[in-house]
This record gives structure tokens, C-alpha cells and sequence, in this order.
């Protein structure tokens, strides 16, 4: 069966208060548009997929660039009707069903797609919709059902009726015409008296009125179905989409303690017996795991984790890695390309940019460590910082296995320091440091014997 999907994008969504067109916005990790396309892709090959774009075009089509996707541009928003007109050139000759989707509902899932594509193969009609009973249907179009149960037409919030107000079924905005029907039919949309825009809705009374029938689906759990209007409902998709993640992870054998109190990023993966602690964020690609611990509080971005590795609460890990069994944290942030080794340790108010830690390093209280090679089983005191900036370029510290760094040290890049060697506790280090070899960089102590007394006599007034 020849299925066309036509996903209707253009609108600037004037509810949202946005400079951002409305399917940009994110709920669930992703654009609420990527959510829609994607459910669509699991019914139909990428280029069988159109999306109607308008506001901010060029952004909504950057995120299915080399996708496959196909695009149609509406310039002026004149309703959902006139959207889908937008694609007459492209899909027009489609002889098979076409389903028109919009992309502020992110919630829909694949296996509600595959239902009304069977629901609609199953009575003929011209065109089904998805429907649904809400306790409160405010600002939905309302769908209007005759004693058989055929669609008779759909009123819009605004134009109904007080009688037609208290019906609680409404449309979800989700389709499936017989494409040759609707194209036939599709130029008797007339403008809406109010708004003037041409309401896709009014194919219901259209078709009926050519004798045609159009049938629901009424789907008894109407979270799939909730359009994103404002941002209250924006927070909301958010919600039940992390739920929906957590769920399926926890199904899949990770714990996950308080599960609504932490966002999952859709494309986030994490592996069996990992435990996920109260108010962690894991976005982006991130890959976790088995058997790691994510502490409370820690937030994890475009990150991979491996297996065992800790995550202490609050630290803060972005387009990094972990080899297994490595720990970092509480406190800690790794950010741009930091690379902690096989059970290497990172401790509180350490930061590492663009570093690398060799297996069973150690980095355990408060230092920066950027730019940096670091060799297995070294340890860097606290304190150590290293100087990789001159005000005008960045430099590379090299330190090797099994060297030991003193608290307090301040390393001046670029720098060596070779296998084994020894650096003193408090110590500025400008120049290479040879294998084996101990470096002090720091004035030599002065002790004065009696120096405390001779002070205070000084001072003591005159009588
Ligand atoms: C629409 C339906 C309503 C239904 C509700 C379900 C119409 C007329 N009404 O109302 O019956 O209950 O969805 O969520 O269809 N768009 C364009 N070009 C336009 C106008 C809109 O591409 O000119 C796109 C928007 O970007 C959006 C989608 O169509 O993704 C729906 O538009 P929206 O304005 O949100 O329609 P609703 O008022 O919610
Ligand atoms: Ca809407």
C-alpha cells in the first residue's frame, strides 16, 4: 500500500509567545517536529515523508537534512488547508492513502499510526480521523458524529455552537484520506468567516456533502493525542515523553530512583543494572553503560560512559568520556573531549578541558587540568592547576606514567615532565622535568628563632 505522509510545520504558533517557530521548541530532548517525523518514518520511507515548512523554514528543514525527507514550502500561513495545498505539485498524483499529520504533537506513537492506517483500510471511507474524548476539550475542534457514528463535520473551538461546546470528542489533527479524493476535493475549502484561514476541518463536511464517508478512531487514551499550543502544554509533552523514556529503560533493567524527577534525552542509551539517581539530565547521544552509577543531581551531555563507571552527584560531564570503572566527582566537571582512563579518579572541584587521564590516574580535590596528556597511575595533588593559556594561545602540558604532582602545584604550559619524576608541593614549573628526576619551583623556607618576641617588645608602648 502507497502511503504518503504529509506533515503540516509552517505555523509560527502566535500562542507559544515566541521568537522560535513552535515545532522547533523542545519536549523530550528533541524538537517536537523531530518527534513527528520520526513516528511518521516508521510507516513510510523518508522521501514518501513531506513536511510542510514556513515559519523559520530554514531551521526546521536544517534538522532532517541527508535524511531523505521531502519538503514544501507554505509562504503565507493560511490555514491547515492551505498548507496541505502547498504539496498538491508533489504528491498530488499519489494514487495510495495519504495521512496528514501536524508537528505539534509530539506524543503520537508509531503503533497509533499503524491503527489508523488499518481502521481506514478496514471501512473504506473516504477519510478517518483520529478522535478522542477529553474532560476538557477547550480550544480542540469538536467532531461532530451523526447516529451512526459517520463524521458529519468538525467545528473549531471558536465557531462552535454552545450545544456543539459541550461535545467532548475532538479532533486530534491526525488523518488518512484517500489521496485522490482529497486533491479532488481539496480546492472547495472556502476561508473561515473569522479568521479567513482555510481550515483543513472542513474536508469532513465536504466530503460528506459529495455523499463520501469519513469515520473516527476513537483512541481511549487521548495523552498521545495532545497538541502544543503554549508553553503549559509544551511542559507537559516534555513530562509524559521523559516518563515514557524512563519507562522503557527501566524495562529494559536500569534502575531509576524517582524516576519523575529525572529527563532522559530520547536518543540516550543505558546499559543493565546501571542505577540512575533522583534529578539527573542525560542528554544528548549520551551512551551509558552497564553497571554504572549516575549520582544525584549530575547532569551528563554527549557523553559515553563505560561499563561500572561512577558519575558522583552534582558533577557535570559534557562531550566526554569514561573508560570503565573510572569515577568522577562529587563536584566535578569534565567538558570538550575529556577522557578519563580505566579506573581513574576524579575527585571534588577538579575540572579537566580537552584532557586526557590516564588508566588509574588519580585527580582527587580542586584543579584544572586543560589541554593535557596525563600517563597511567599518575597523581596530581590538590590544587594543581595548569597554566595553559598566555592571554593569547592555548598550550599542551605533557605529563607521564606514574609521575607525581605535589598540592599546589602551578605547571606553566608547554611543559614536560617525563616518567616517574617528582614535582614539589607548591611549585611554579616553567621547564621540563627529566624522568625520575624531583623539580622545586618555590623560594626556600626562612626560619628566625625568637622572632615573635623581639616583635612584640618592639611594639609595646612607653610608659
Ligand atoms: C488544529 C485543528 C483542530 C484540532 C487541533 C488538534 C484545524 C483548522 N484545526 O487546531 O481541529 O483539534 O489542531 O491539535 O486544522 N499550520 C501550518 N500552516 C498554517 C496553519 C497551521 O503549517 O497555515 C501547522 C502548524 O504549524 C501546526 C499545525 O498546522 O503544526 C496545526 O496548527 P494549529 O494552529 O496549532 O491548529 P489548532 O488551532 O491547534
Ligand atoms: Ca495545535
Amino acid at each position: 500500500m502507497d502511503i504518503r505522509i504529509v506533515i503540516l510545520a509552517a505555523g509560527r504558533g502566535v500562542r507559544m509567545r515566541s521568537r522560535q517557530a513552535k515545532v522547533l521548541h523542545r519536549a523530550g530532548g528533541l524538537a517536537m517536529i523531530e518527534h513527528v517525523v520520526r513516528a511518521a518514518r516508521t510507516l513510510t520511507p523518508a522521501d514518501r515523508v513531506t513536511v510542510v515548512t514556513g515559519h523559520q523554514a530554514d531551521d526546521v528543514e536544517a534538522l532532517f537534512r541527508l535524511q531523505g525527507v521531502r519538503f514544501a514550502r507554505q509562504r503565507k500561513q493560511q490555514g491547515t488547508a492551505h498548507a496541505l495545498a502547498c504539496c498538491r505539485a508533489q504528491a498530488a498524483r499519489s494514487r495510495g492513502l495519504l495521512m496528514v499529520l501536524y508537528g505539534d504533537t509530539p506524543l503520537l506513537s508509531a503503533a497509533t499510526l499503524e491503527a489508523l492506517r488499518d481502521a481506514h483500510m478496514e471501512s473504506r471511507a473516504a477519510a478517518t480521523l483520529i478522535a478522542t474524548a477529553l474532560a476538557d476539550p477547550s480550544g480542540y475542534g469538536r467532531v461532530v458524529a451523526d447516529d451512526d457514528g459517520y463524521v458529519v463535520e468538525i467545528v473549531e473551538d471558536k465557531d462552535c455552537t454552545p450545544a456543539q461546546r459541550e461535545i467532548r470528542v475532538i479532533n486530534s489533527g491526525i488523518y488518512c484520506f484517500r489521496a485522490d479524493l482529497l486533491w479532488r476535493h481539496l480546492k472547495q475549502v472556502r476561508p473561515n468567516r473569522v479568521t479567513g484561514e482555510y481550515y483543513l476541518t472542513d474536508m469532513a463536511r465536504i466530503l460528506r456533502r459529495c455523499g463520501r464517508s469519513v469515520r473516527a478512531l476513537n483512541i481511549e487514551d487521548p495523552s498521545e493525542l495532545l497538541g502544543v499550543n503554549t508553553r503549559v502544554e509544551l511542559a507537559e509533552a516534555d513530562r509524559i515523553l521523559r516518563m515514557r523514556k524512563a519507562r522503557e529503560l527501566m524495562l529494559a533493567g536500569v534502575t531509576i530512583e524517582r524516576p519523575e524527577t529525572v529527563s532522559i534525552d530520547a536518543d540516550v542509551s543505558c546499559g543493565q543494572d546501571t542505577v540512575i539517581e533522583p534529578f539527573t539530565r542525560l542528554l544528548g547521544r549520551t551512551e551509558v553503560g552497564e553497571n554504572c552509577r549516575i549520582g544525584a543531581g549530575a547532569i551528563v551531555e554527549s557523553s559515553a560512559l563505560g561499563d561500572g563507571a561512577v558519575v558522583a552527584p552534582y558533577t557535570v560531564v559534557a562531550g566526554s568520556r569514561l573508560d570503565p570503572g573510572a569515577s568522577v566527582g562529587p563536584f566535578a566537571r569534565l567538558r570538550m573531549g575529556a577522557h578519563v582512563g580505566a579506573e581513574a579518579r576524579v575527585g571534588n572541584f577538579v575540572e579537566l578541558k580537552n584532557t586526557h587521564l590516564g588508566a588509574g590516574a588519580k585527580s582527587q580535590h580542586l584543579a584544572y587540568l586543560g589541554d593535557s596528556r596525563i600517563g597511567d597511575k599518575t597523581n596530581i595533588g590538590a590544587g594543581t592547576i595548569t597554566c595553559n593559556y598566555d592571554g593569547v594561545s592555548k598550550h599542551e602540558t605533557w605529563i607521564g606514567e606514574g609521575v607525581f604532582i605535589g598540592s599546589n602545584a602551578t605547571l606553566v604550559a608547554p611543559l614536560e615532565i617525563a616518567d616517574g619524576a617528582y614535582v614539589g608541593a607548591g611549585s611554579v614549573i616553567t621547564d621540563a622535568v627529566p624522568s625520575g628526576a624531583l623539580a622545586l619551583g618555590r623560594a626556600r623556607q626562612v626560619v628566625k628563632p625568637g622572632w615573635v618576641k623581639k616583635k612584640r617588645a618592639a611594639k609595646r608602648p612607653k610608659k
